[in-house]
This record gives structure tokens, sequence and C-alpha cells, in this order.
């Protein structure tokens, strides 16, 4: 969608581009709330229950949903016997495709900025079944339990079509090129097999990583109601606006006439999105003409919710006896459905990531019969980067260098695949002040070298980078008011990392208000422009979009500032918000505050909207935010079982706006890392494309006990082309951590794992 987005954008001629657009003074403010650690402004809401989350929005004579899933990977319903189903208690009405609403097909996401859809399948329209898990029913009921019992009662029969549902036989069918958002996953930089063939030093291996389920503290569910033609969705989502209109679309309504809030996302990583159970969910309450609510069980969630991809990637590197890189070979095949776009695009992280005479870098897809797979926590870079610095590491072994060293051998000075030059890039400090803290010199080269009683003791690390993103059509609208309050309102969302806190930071120091004075609304369709929390953006996107609005501010209030106003005169590219009021950036003593200039004006209020500029930086620079990994594990020799030890993580990514958040967010992700380097793991049959482990029984995170104490250090470097100096802190906490978790099992035991998880049958 970013990339589609910014395929629209016309570049300014070179001479009239102003690097970072206007010069942001808060980059260089040193005593205002940015840089500060502030608690989360929603945390007291949420410890007592009072913030009201998707499933919990009580509507009057509201009726609850159940799902009845398909259980063959493709084919037809040939019967489907509902009888008793309706004739249980409490049961208000059963839907399936005989007696569902005509409704139009979602767009499928990144189709246009609007679309939001999984996968531009008709839903529950016709007897086809097109995933194992496919809603095949929705039963209503005056109670979750009636609803939950009453859907056991359904029984339907198939007729089975043929079907792909194991990796061998996708692969027989023949890979197809990827397509990232229109773009081709595609890079050839001169001859790559011919260099790699004649490198003096090589590595040359497969890595697999395996699908994986969301599993959000907050399971998906939606609160639904039509008054009159006029849809409402309390969703939890990471989309509210482009939700809205794709709701709109598929029931043939106009934007205005869906409203999506989300105030409240108990965990976003990219499966926050529209899906099938909102769109069924609406269309059963059009069905029963009363509210519903929708929320999935746990098992729901893995039969409705995409999760990543499985992939299986080649990298080869064909270095020169200093360590250069000759060649760098980065290909493989993710496994996609018919009916999607998101081909886990695994080599965005090598295209910037290091310096090369020579590339090949290519996804190709394969399709399967199963539910579409989407965006999950740094699509792409997260098991890109485990394929990629592994191989890192094994060259690093067969050159017998130290890994960090090798790394910053290959530091480029340039976009090695764009051309374009980095923003800001200070990775080479990230590696140098994390080995200095992680005690890195006492690492041992050799394998197997440290050994406490049973225990194998190793460190291993990994680069991670991930792009830095922002997309256009932000918006944000400011009402100040003659109280001197600020009410910040932006069409984002609050998944728990501290969005609203960091937007109510950025707008206070902005406004020049103190943090008390600004509210900020979020989570709501109604408000203008699009902000899409993904892609690691939103804070970006925010920060834009309300730097264009206090420019707007400014002028407003500059238009009733009469010849008894010390402001009388003045431009607003003369006036700066401070201290409560405006004033002459040049000559402070001219200044008035904001509750004169509206008493004088004789205005309650004042309310400007205002979009974010283009995000043209992105033309002109190649962006991203980076890390430097440091793991020590712990190998139990006798069972093979891993223990993280320790954990840090040395950031790059820009400037910090607010410390105590953004290091939540990167031990957030570091945690997810461990997970997918030890434990997370979709167990899909390939005899019929049943996932087999919907549920945090058998699916395994991280616990408490598996969290060693982690680390985190950041350069704080601003980046001067991005509003407010900042880069993305979300997407690239997790970005790099398997590999250092494999490195450091290399290191403690000499053992390589090449396919993800590294359970201990793997290690022994
Ligand atoms: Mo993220 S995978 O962009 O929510």
């Amino acid at each position: 969608l970013v990339q589609g987005a910014m395929s629209k954008l016309v570049p300014l001629a070179p001479d009239s581009w102003v690097p970072g657009g206007v010069p942001d003074p808060l980059i260089r403010q040193q005593h205002g709330l940015i840089g500060t650690s502030v608690s989360r402004l929603d945390g007291p809401l949420k410890v007592r229950g009072a913030a009201p989350f998707a499933a919990e929005f009580p509507l009057e004579n509201m009726v609850y949903a159940a799902l009845a899933y398909a259980t063959i990977p493709r084919g037809r319903i040939a019967t489907i016997d509902t009888a008793a189903a309706e004739a249980a208690p409490g049961v208000v009405v059963v839907m399936t495709h005989l007696n569902a609403p005509r409704m139009n097909p979602p767009a499928v996401f990144g189709s246009s900025p609007t679309a939001a859809g999984p996968a531009d399948l008709p839903i529950m329209q016709d007897d086809h079944v097109h995933w194992n898990g496919q809603p095949i029913a929705v039963v209503l009921a005056e109670t979750q339990e009636q609803a939950d019992h009453a859907k056991s009662l359904i029984v339907a029969t198939y007729a089975a079509e043929p079907s792909t549902t194991s990796l061998a036989a996708a692969k027989a069918e023949g890979p197809k090129q990827g397509l990232f958002m229109g773009q081709p996953l595609l890079n050839e930089i001169g001859d790559a097999d011919a260099m790699l063939a004649a490198a003096p030093h090589k590595v040359d291996h497969v890595y697999r990583t395996p699908r994986h389920n969301h599993n959000a503290i907050e399971p998906h569910a939606a609160t639904i109601a039509w008054v009159g033609d006029e849809l409402i969705v309390h969703d939890a989502t990471q989309l509210v606006t482009a939700e809205a209109q794709t709701i709109a679309d598929v029931f043939d309504l106009k934007a205005a006439q869906v409203r999506v809030t989300s105030p409240f996302v108990g965990g976003g990583f990219g499966g926050k999105c529209l899906w099938d159970h909102q769109i069924l969910g609406a269309a059963a309450a059009k069905l029963a003409g009363r509210p519903v609510r929708i929320a999935l069980s746990c098992e729901g969630v893995y039969r409705v919710v995409g999760g990543r991809t499985l992939t299986e990637q080649r990298v080869a590197i064909g270095a020169d006896a200093d360590g250069r890189f000759k060649a760098l070979v980065h290909t493989g095949i993710a496994a996609m459905t018919p009916h999607n776009n998101m081909p886990e695009p695994f080599i965005l992280g090598t295209r910037g990531g290091y310096a090369a005479d020579s590339f090949k870098l290519s996804v190709e897809t394969v399709k399967m019969n199963m539910l579409a797979n989407t965006f999950m926590r740094a699509p792409g870079e997260a098991v890109g980067t485990f394929a990629l610095e592994s191989a890192i590491d094994e060259l690093a072994v067969e050159l017998d260098m130290d890994p960090i060293a090798l790394r910053i051998r290959n530091e480029p000075d340039k976009d090695p695949t764009s051309g374009l030059p980095f923003s800001s890039r200070h990775i080479v400090e990230a590696w140098r002040s994390g080995a200095e803290r992680f005690g890195w010199s006492e690492r041992s080269a050799e394998p197997g070298a440290r050994r406490e009683g049973e225990w194998l003791i190793g460190m291993g690390c990994a680069t991670g980078t991930y792009p830095y993103y922002r997309m256009p059509g932000a918006a944000a609208r400011i009402t100040l008011r003659r109280d001197g309050h600020a009410l910040v309102e932006i069409a984002a969302h609050e998944m728990g990392m501290g969005t609203s806190t960091t937007t109510a930071m950025v707008a206070a120091d902005r406004l020049g208000l103190p943090l008390d004075r600004v509210s900020v609304g979020y989570g709501d369709s109604i408000i203008p422009g699009a902000i899409l929390a993904g892609g690691s953006q939103q804070t970006a996107a925010i920060g834009a979009a309300v730097i264009a609005a206090h420019h707007a501010l400014v002028a407003e209030l500059l238009k009733p500032a009469g010849n008894d106003s010390p402001l009388a005169g003045l431009s607003p590219d003369e006036v700066g918000s401070e201290d409560g009021g405006l004033a002459k950036l040049d000559d402070p003593s001219r200044r008035e505050s904001y509750v004169s200039i509206l008493e004088r004006a004789q205005r309650e209020s004042v309310v400007v909207s205002e979009e974010a500029s283009q995000p043209l930086e992105l033309m002109h620079w190649s962006m991203h935010s980076h890390s430097a990994l440091f793991c020590e594990v712990r190998v139990n020799a006798i069972t093979g079982e891993t223990r993280v030890s320790r954990f840090l993580g040395a950031f790059d990514c820009g400037r910090i706006l607010n410390p105590k958040t953004a290091r939540s967010q990167f031990r957030g992700g570091i945690v997810m890392g461990l997970g997918m380097a030890l434990m997370e793991e979709t167990q899909f049959d390939e005899r019929n494309g049943r996932i087999m482990n919907p549920s945090l029984a058998e699916y395994h995170v991280p616990v408490h006990l598996d969290v060693p104490e982690i680390d985190v250090i950041w350069t704080d470097i601003a980046d001067p082309h991005t509003p407010m100096g900042a880069h993305g802190v979300g997407e690239i906490g997790i970005t790099g951590v398997a590999a250092a978790v494999a490195n450091a099992i290399y290191n403690a035991t000499g053992k390589r794992v090449r396919d993800l998880p590294i359970t201990l049958d793997k290690v022994l």
C-alpha cells in the first residue's frame, strides 16, 4: 500500500527540494516534552477496566454470534442442515449462504488506499469453500453460550474439489514472481551467479520459516449495529478509515453511512484489520434486525484471521579474503492463496542492508488453498533477516572473522540497490556501543568453548533494519478552546504502544501547552484523514499531520489579531507557538496568549483541520530504522533445551520521542522475536489444510519465564528529514532477533539450525 501510494507522487525538481521540508525546530529542542519519559495516559483507564474494547460496547437488544467453520480446503457445500440449531434455546437466526444478504466482495488490501479486504473473495454469497476453516454459518442467539451450543448442531456435507495443501504440490505447480503492492520483488545488479562462483569464500544455504498465527491479547471482536441505513461498527482495528470505506462498498453504502470506532485495541501486529467476521456480523445484524456482538474464540482467530506465511529462502554470499561481499543472493519462495496479495517480502531488508558488488534478490510465490495470509510484525524483514543474518554469521565462521567486524566491513555508503543516499544511518555506532555494553569481547569465537555444568553458553548477534514509511492521506483536526485547552483529533489507533500519549506530547510541545491542557481524540472513522497503524509509520504520519494543522491554526489565530494585538500585521511564517500563546519568532516580546486572542475575537473556540504534507522525503532518501542485537543463550547439552539468558538491543531509530513507551515497543518486539526463534509454529495439516493447533495451549509463545531481562539502548540521533526527527520503533524490534538467537545457539553448541523454530529436537 505504501509503495502503491508512493508511485503516484510527483517528485520535486532537485533544486527546489528542501531536505525534510520545513525545518522542524522541535528536532533540536532540549527542554520540551519530546524526549522525556511520559507514562501512558490511557494506562489508568486500562488498569481500572474503564477503557471500552470492541466486545464491551453495551448495545440494547443485542444478540451474540457464533461461527461454524468448513472442514474441507476446497469444494462446495452440498447440504447444510441448520434445523436443530434454529430450534435450539435462545437462537434468533442462523445465517448461511442460502439466506445471507447480497454483498459485494471486499476490495483486497493494497489494491487502493481505501481497500481493506484480506482477499477479494465473496463472503458467504455462494456454496464455494476456499479454505479449511472458512465460516459457513453464523448463529445469532440471546447469549454467547446459546450461540456456541447451537452452532455445534449444524451439520454440513461437502462435494470436495481438487486442492493444493502441501508445499511440495504447490511448488510442483510452478512458483511465480512475487509482487508486493504491484512491484516485482526482484533486484538483479551485476552477474551475482558468476561472482558467487568466482568468490574465494562463500556460503550457500536454505533457511526455512514456518507459518505464524496472530495471538493478540485481545481476540478479534466487533459490536455492530444498523441505525436506519447507517452502520456502526465498534471494532478492534488498525485502519478505521479504510475499513469504513470497504464495508460501505460491500453493502453498497456511501462512506458516510458507515462509522468504525476503535478507541482501544488490545494488540495489533498486522492482524487487526478487516476480516470476514466484521462483514458477517454486519450482514447477520441486518438479517436479524438487531445489534450483534461477534467475538472470535481463540480457535476462531486461527480460522478467520490470517497470519504469516511460510518461507523457504536461499542465501548465498560470496566474499573476498577481507570479507567484502562480491555477491549477495537472497531468493526463495513464500506460500500465498490465490485471492490475496501478501507475498511475505523477505528481501526488503536485504535491499538496503549491505554493500555488495552484485545482487540477486527475488521472492517467488506458490499458491495453496488456505486462509489468506497477511501482515505480521515486520512482514518480510522478520523472516528475511533470519536467513540473511544467519548466513552472515556462517560466512564469518568461514572467514574466521568477528561477525560484527564483517558486518561493519560491508556497511554501505548509500543504498546499494536504490542508489539513494541514507537520510540517517548510525548503525556502526549502535554496534560499537552495544558491543561494549554487552561485553561482546568476552565471547569465544570457538563454538562450545564455554560450559557450566550441563549448560553450554554462547553469544550471537544480528542486524535488523526496517524501513521508515509515511503514508499520504493523514490529517489532524485541532480545536483550541477559550479556556486554553486543545483537542487534537486524528484517525489513528492506540493498540497499546503509546500512540495517544506520544501524540499528546507532540501536540503539546508544538502548541506550547502543558500536557494536561491537551486531549487527543482518535480511533474513529468520522475524524478527517486516514492513518494506518501499520508499517511502523503511524507516529510519523501523525506528526506530519499535527505540523500541518498547527500551521493552519497559527494562520487562523492571526486573522482576528487587530491593531491592538501585539501580533498585528504579522504573517503566519513569522509566528510560532510558545508558552500558551503565539509569539514572533525573532522577537518573543511580541506575544499574545491563546486565551487573549480568543477573547478579543469573542470566540469560544477555533477549529482547523489540515492534511499532512506529501511524504516526499521517501523519494529522496533511503530511510530505515536500525538495530544491533546481542543475545546470550544457555543450551542444555543433555536435553537440547535453549534458555535465552541475556539480550541487548542497540537501536538507531532517529529521535526517540518518549523513551518509556519506545523502550516497551523495542522489548515487545524482541519478546515476539524470541517466540519466533524458539517456539512459534502454526501446525498445518498438509493432507487437508486444517490448522491443527488453534490454541495457546498448543501454539507456544514466550511466557515470563522464557524472557530474560532485555536491555535496550539507542543512539537518539534525529533524522533531519522526518517529522520530529523520528523513525518507527514498532517493527524494528522483532527484526533480526531470530538470527541473533540462532547465531548464539551455534556459538554455544556448534550446531547450525536453519529451520525455525529452533526446538530442542533440532539442537540435539
Ligand atoms: Mo504491522 S505488520 O505493519 O501491523
